[in-house]
């Protein structure tokens, strides 16, 4: 796959996985427009890419109108956008019983309404890519979260179910306007909002967590084959497929699992 001449949208993009995807699309020819609301962030990265023709545009996206705006003002740098990465994502509000629904409100802004909305903001954009002869490509970062149900962090699970059933269901809209659709479910990914020091500590289970460029290299090797889903850590398949093998009894397994190792210290 050729990516130079590729113009690739990161949401999320001042940090984590969502920097290190937009440094690896940089690497690899493309033209990135980053988009995050901390604007010193964003304009370090777009310096360290080499500037021009890179480009990024600050945006909470948790605001329809912003997204509409961003929608505006990318349509004014460039005719077509061939990916968008709809990454940007926080974590959970914590126990249903324990928060406010704005707390809830607003946490499904930006891990579920954001993507969807940029989607529709952009997607006059994807088909002009589509007209030049090109396969844009819609990738979501959901988490594994969104395949096995994280016990105590029930919004966070329910945005990534979310961004899972979105995205395969939206595979079926976007294929016949040849358009790719790609999930990606990451593991445990030591980063600002999500930070892996439980795990990190623990010499048993330090190996499970990963820096956010190998997620990058996943997504763009699940770009460039046309995946449909990525899972990142192979061992997280086999993992999923034997959740599904315990059926219901799986609740009670995770929920010791949880208690183990000390409720409430990994919630996400
Ligand atoms: N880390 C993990 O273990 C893990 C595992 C599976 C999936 N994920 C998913 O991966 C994605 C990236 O997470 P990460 O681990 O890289 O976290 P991170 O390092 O905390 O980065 C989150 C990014 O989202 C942006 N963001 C948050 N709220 C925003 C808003 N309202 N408007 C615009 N941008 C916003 C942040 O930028 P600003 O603060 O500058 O706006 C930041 O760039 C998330 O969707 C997360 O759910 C993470």
């Amino acid at each position: 796959m050729n990516w130079e001449g590729l113009t690739c949208v990161v949401t999320g993009a001042s940090a984590g996985i969502g920097r290190a995807t937009a440094e690896a699309f940089a690497k690899k020819g493309a033209t990135v427009i980053a988009v995050a609301r901390r604007e010193d962030r964003l304009a370090d990265l777009v310096d360290r890419l080499g500037g021009a023709p890179h480009s990024y545009f600050v945006c909470d996206l948790s605001d329809k109108e912003q997204i509409r705006a961003m929608a505006e003002v990318i349509a004014g740098r460039t005719p077509k956008v061939d990916i968008l990465v709809n990454n940007a994502g926080i974590p959970g509000p914590g126990l249903v019983t324990e928060c406010s629904f704005d707390d809830v409100e607003a946490f499904f802004r930006v891990n579920l309404l954001a993507p969807i909305w940029c989607i529709q903001a952009l997607f006059p954009l994807f088909a002009h890519a589509v007209r030049d002869g090109r396969t844009p490509a819609i990738v979501n970062v959901a988490s594994m979260a969104g395949r096995i149900p994280i016990p105590a962090s029930a919004p966070y699970t329910a945005s990534k179910y979310a961004m899972v059933g979105f995205s395969e269901s939206l595979w079926g809209e976007m294929h016949d306007k040849g358009i790719q659709v790609m999930a990606v479910c990451p593991g445990f990914v030591d980063t600002e909002g999500f930070p892996m020091d439980v795990l990190l500590k623990d010499p048993l289970l330090r190996w499970t967590v990963m820096k956010p460029p190998r997620v990058a290299d996943a997504i763009c090797r699940g770009i460039e084959s046309g995946s449909t889903e990525v899972r990142v850590q192979g061992w997280w398949s086999i993992f999923y497929y034997l959740t599904i093998v315990m059926g219901p009894l799986r609740r009670r397994v995770s929920q010791k699992v949880w208690h183990a190792k000390g409720s409430g210290k990994i919630q996400i």
